[in-house]
C-alpha cells in the first residue's frame, strides 16, 4: 500500500519523506487555508519534496473552468495530480484532463456508483471518503471492499486512494480492504509505529546491556 501524507504543512511533509515513507501528498483548499500559505507557492515546495503524486484542488465548479485551472495548475510540476469534485462537471474534466496526460484524483466520492463513474472517466485515482461516511453512521470500510470488487472484476485501473481517514484502525482496514493508496494526516501516520510493548521491551533490552558494561563501537 502507498502512503500519502493528508496536509499542506511543508515541514511535516519534510519529516515523513526523511524516513522515505511518502509515496505523495493530497492538499485540499481547507488543508491550504489552515496552512494560511499561497496556494501555487505551497504546491509548488511539496512537489520539490516528494517525487511521487501531489494533489492540487481546482475550486471552479463549471468543466471548462476546471479544465483551465487544472492546465494552470499542472504548469506547476509534472508530479502535480489535479483533483477535481464528483460531479458531472468534475467528471468531464477528468476525462479531458487524462486524456492531456494529466494525473486526475476524482475527491468527494460517498458510494460505489460514483467510484464507477471516477474509473469510467479515466480518473488515475478515485477518493472515497472513510472518516465523512463514519461521521453520518455508514461504514466507510464497505465502500472500499465495494470498489475493489467492482474495479477487479473489469480490471479498471483507476487506483482506489482511501481518504478521510482518521485513525490506525482506518489505515490496517483499508489496506486489508485492498486500497492501492491511503492518504493519511501526519500523526495519524506517525502513530502506526507506537506499541507500548515496543517501548517496553526497549527499555528491558537497554536496561540489560548497560548490566553487561559492554559497548558496540
Ligand atoms: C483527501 O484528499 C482529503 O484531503 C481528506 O482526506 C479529507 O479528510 P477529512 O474528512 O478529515 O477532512
Amino acid at each position: 500500500m502507498k502512503f500519502f501524507a493528508d496536509t499542506a504543512e511543508t515541514e511535516e511533509i519534510r519529516e515523513l519523506a526523511d524516513v522515505g515513507l511518502l509515496d505523495g501528498v493530497t492538499t485540499n483548499p481547507s488543508l491550504v487555508a489552515k496552512s494560511g500559505r499561497d496556494f501555487k507557492e505551497v504546491i509548488k515546495e511539496i512537489c520539490g519534496i516528494v517525487e511521487g503524486p501531489v494533489s492540487a484542488e481546482v475550486t471552479a465548479t463549471d468543466t471548462n473552468g476546471m479544465i483551465s485551472e487544472g492546465k494552470h495548475l499542472a504548469e506547476i510540476s509534472s508530479n502535480v495530480t489535479i483533483k477535481v469534485p464528483l460531479t458531472w462537471d468534475g467528471l468531464k474534466a477528468c476525462r479531458a484532463l487524462t486524456q492531456g496526460g494529466t494525473m486526475v484524483n476524482v475527491t468527494l466520492c460517498f458510494n460505489a456508483n460514483q467510484a464507477l463513474l471516477a474509473a469510467k472517466a479515466g480518473a488515475t485515482f478515485v477518493s472515497p471518503f472513510i472518516g465523512r461516511l463514519d461521521d453520518i453512521g455508514l461504514d466507510g470500510m464497505e465502500l472500499i471492499e465495494e470498489m475493489r470488487e467492482i474495479y477487479d472484476n473489469y480490471e479498471l485501473k483507476t487506483e482506489i486512494l482511501a481518504a478521510s481517514i482518521r485513525s490506525a484502525n482506518h489505515v490496517k482496514y483499508a489496506a486489508m480492504a485492498g486500497a492501492d493508496v491511503a492518504t493519511v494526516p501526519p500523526a495519524v501516520l506517525k502513530s502506526l509505529v507506537k506499541h507500548p510493548l515496543t517501548d517496553k521491551g526497549l527499555d528491558a533490552f537497554l536496561s540489560d546491556w548497560k548490566k553487561t558494561g559492554q559497548t558496540i563501537m
